[in-house]
């Protein structure tokens, strides 16, 4: 049976993108591997949360995987915090990884741009605790959205360049992993690329809201101004709204649509208006048990516990192992 493992962090509620790129993954994953679901609660902190916020955001994302299907007695869904190995792993891993190779990560380079006063250390090395968290417990498959795809390849190499330093092949190669045999990207509803948190609230249709704002954020989604001859190319824009509808809408309710922007007869207002449809019938009945399990705090203490035992026994494990390949051995 391979192992698999994943995280989202808890920076506020989940979005289509979430859903898209890695938790349907996990559904499928959880009938047939064994899994390590987690919320990456340490990762969150490069943001510098308040400590109340910090616990809220890990309620609604806990309650959120209950809502959405992980099944705590078909995996492990725990908090990255309960699990004190990873922080000690993550020093030890800090080591041989070099600061040219985190300076070019991508996301490194994003945050640089969008929060130049806040460029901690912790983003630095973001992708170390990743690998980590990934390497602890010996994933085989990491079912992430396409934006995750260059720090599993990070992973790969202090996977590997451990191994080398110390003469061993404990690490194995994590592979990125999507149901649909490509990484996902869901596009954003304000036309600047992946939908993503930190874009504003307008660029994402989240789980956990009302009927109301879901709509009107959709009526408001960037389009251009129109085709005006018949087999003109979608714009980015456009195809982002197509793209949404792939995810939630029936085939034959694309295929008319994409005749009408074909014959340059379409209105982006209906368009918009049945993606409205299709985005609330889906997301609402998630909705419904999301409300349900933020209130359910026995299912939450359940779920949380059980998790931290499963993957505190198997990150303990691999620290235990990493500790003597490293060399510390006991004078006493
Ligand atoms: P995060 O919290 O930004 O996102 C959680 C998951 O959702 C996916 N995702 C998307 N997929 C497709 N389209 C989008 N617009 C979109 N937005 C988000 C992400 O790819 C991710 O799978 N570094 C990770 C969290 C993490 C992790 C890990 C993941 C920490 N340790 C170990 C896997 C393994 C992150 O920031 O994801």
């Amino acid at each position: 049976m391979a192992r698999v493992v994943s995280g989202i962090r808890p920076t506020g509620k989940l979005h289509l993108g979430n859903y898209f790129g890695a938790v349907k993954s996990f559904l499928k994953m959880q009938e047939e591997h064994e899994c390590f679901f987690f919320i990456a609660d340490i990762h969150s902190l490069t943001t510098h949360p308040t400590p109340q916020d910090l616990h809220n955001n890990v309620h609604q994302v806990l309650a959120e995987h209950l809502a959405m299907g992980i099944d705590v007695d078909k995996c492990a869904m725990f908090i990255q915090s309960d699990v004190p190995a990873i922080s000690e792993l993550y020093t030890y891993m800090n080591m041989n990884a070099y600061i040219g190779e985190l300076e070019r990560s991508v996301t490194y380079k994003e945050k640089k741009n969008s929060q130049p006063k806040n460029i901690n250390a912790g983003l630095l090395t973001y992708p170390v605790l990743m690998a980590v968290d990934i390497l602890v417990h010996h994933g085989d498959f990491v079912p992430v959205g396409k934006d995750q795809q260059q720090h599993l390849e990070m992973t790969r190499t202090f996977a590997n360049r451990f191994n080398h330093m110390y003469g061993t092949d404990y690490f194995k190669e994590p592979q990125a992993y999507s149901n649909t045999g490509e990484l996902v990207k869901v596009p954003g509803l304000t036309g600047q690329g992946k939908m993503s948190k930190s874009s504003g609230d307008a660029d994402t249709i989240v789980f956990d809201e009302e009927e109301s704002v879901i709509r009107k954020k959709i009526m408001r989604a960037k389009t251009d101004a129109g085709p005006t001859e018949p087999g003109q190319k979608k714009s980015e824009e456009l195809q982002n709204l197509f793209d949404i509808m792939e995810l939630v809408s029936d085939a034959s309710t694309i295929a008319h649509f994409d005749d009408l922007h074909q014959n340059a007869t379409i209105r982006y207002g209906d368009l918009k208006k049945q993606l409205a449809d299709d985005v609330v019938n889906f997301v609402a009945p998630i909705r419904e048990r999301i409300v349900h399990f933020k209130n359910d705090k026995e299912a939450l203490a359940k779920a949380a516990k059980i998790g931290a035992e499963k993957a505190n026994e198997s990150a303990v494990k691999t620290l235990k192992e990493v500790r003597e390949i490293i060399g510390f051995k006991k004078f006493y």
